[in-house]
């Protein structure tokens, strides 16, 4: 079926003027862009939305780091979108990731992975509310 899924292009790859190669392998995989918008993230923001992974050791400098530059959050829309989105991402440590994914080709670290992804269809839902009013959504 049809469906969405949620994306953040994180500050690594803003940084480095990647916005449009992250987004040229969105599309080649099958996904289409039907929102998107390019934020500074504030700490609430950041904090809110990985308040799953508050106990984690690495939860501060995941926040400080997707607050220390502009990211662009995207919903995406597609065939079995949730895990198209996760084939072309590829693992959340590049060195673990397939060949030709875009964490192979352009994330730094663990930390610096250049893409979020939405890790089930239930959370997609959630995290595409966090940042999205549904008339910002042209589908
Ligand atoms: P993301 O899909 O945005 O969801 C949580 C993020 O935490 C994950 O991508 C990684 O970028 C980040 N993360 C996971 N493990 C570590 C780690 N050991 N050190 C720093 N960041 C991490």
């Amino acid at each position: 079926a049809v469906t969405r899924t949620f994306s953040i292009i994180k500050p690594d790859a803003t940084r480095r003027n990647l916005t449009g190669a992250v987004t040229a392998k969105l599309e080649e995989a099958g996904l289409r862009v039907v929102a998107s918008k390019r934020i500074h993230m504030t700490r609430e923001q950041a904090e809110g939305f990985y308040a799953v992974h508050k106990d984690r050791p690495f939860f501060g400098e995941l926040c400080d780091f997707m607050m220390s530059e502009p990211v662009v959050v995207q919903v995406l829309e597609g065939e079995d979108a949730v895990a198209r989105n996760r084939e072309v991402m590829g693992a959340t440590n590049p060195a673990d990731a397939a060949e030709g994914t875009i964490r192979k080709t352009f994330a730094l670290s663990i930390g610096e992975n250049t893409v979020h992804g939405s890790d089930s269809e239930e959370n997609a839902a959630i995290e595409i509310a966090f940042f999205f009013k549904p008339e910002e959504i042209v589908g």
